[in-house]
């Protein structure tokens, strides 16, 4: 993957240093990861710059999630209610408007959807409004919004693009914020899941890209055994399924803006999306 001198200040600015081949690269970004898929075409490549040590590596393939985990056995998810399966998008968004299966019903200011493009290829899944998201009625409008968009610009995409080619879908697990930002609850969780289950079979995104434990945990309870129980970082690099969609699992925004160490592995995760969607368009 190329990218423009934009993309690349952006990515700088983020705290996130990018590769280029030996022969072009000032001498002190050379000790530098060679982790990321690689491209044959010369330029300007997409890479991070986690740790020098990270160069040494193989290219780390994605494998297949039944490789990395013993099997046991996980529940099957319950039937999507049979009003919501037969939902088109604009149902789906008053339904959820005018929900009240748990409790945050009584506490939200507006409940948040979703935005971008209905068709994009690619979706975004956290985990719930905050307060800025509870006010506006979209999700991802703050601190941690802002490094979401700046990292997906970076790979040409955005909730606001009108291709579908670059376009993204942002998306919640809740779509009602928890006061005080309190952790989501186990019964919001399955209340509020159908929801998304819905959003998924509507837009058939072609990538999902789930941030955080919330995100993760709901996604692949029903793929992935003991996810709960799993640090994230040893579900990253790997290729999930969520209905038959590829999912790649990444850090939450709000965790990067505390932690900008990690921004590199996200910006990896990020990669790995990107590759998955151009093997899928080459194969
Ligand atoms: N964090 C999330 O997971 N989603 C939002 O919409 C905002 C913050």
């Amino acid at each position: 993957m190329e990218l423009d001198a934009r993309q690349r200040a952006m990515l700088e600015e983020m705290g996130i240093r990018v590769w280029m081949p030996l022969d072009t690269a000032p001498a002190d970004d050379r000790a530098v990861s060679s982790s990321m898929p690689q491209e044959p075409s010369p330029g300007l490549r997409t890479g991070v710059a986690p740790s020098p040590a990270a160069a040494d590596r193989p290219v780390r393939a994605p494998v297949p999630i039944a490789a990395a985990f013993s099997a046991s056995p996980v529940a099957l998810p319950r039937a999507l209610p049979a009003d919501i399966a037969a939902m088109d998008w604009d149902d789906l968004e008053a339904a959820v408007a005018g929900c009240q299966a748990c409790g945050l019903c009584k506490s939200r200011k507006n409940t948040v959807f979703g935005v971008g493009h209905r068709q994009a290829r690619w979706l975004i899944v956290g985990e719930a409004p905050g307060e800025n998201e509870d006010l506006q009625g979209e999700p991802f409008v703050g601190q941690a919004g802002k490094l979401l968009d700046n990292m997906l610009m970076s790979l040409g995409r955005s909730r606001t693009a009108d291709g579908e080619a670059q376009s993204v879908y942002v998306a919640n697990v809740l779509k009602c914020r928890p006061p005080g930002n309190r952790n989501p609850a186990p019964e919001e969780v399955l209340q509020c899941e159908p929801y998304l289950r819905r959003q998924v079979a509507l837009l058939q995104p072609r990538i999902i890209l789930a941030m955080g434990r919330f995100a993760v945990q709901s996604l692949l309870q029903h793929s992935v055994p003991d996810v709960a129980t799993l640090p994230l970082g040893r579900l990253r690099g790997q290729v999930h399924h969520y209905e038959g969609v590829p999912v790649v699992v990444s850090y939450h925004p709000a965790y990067l803006l505390r932690t900008p160490q990690d921004k590199a592995k996200a910006w990896e995760d990020l990669c790995l999306a990107q590759s998955l969607m151009a093997d899928a368009s080459a194969g």
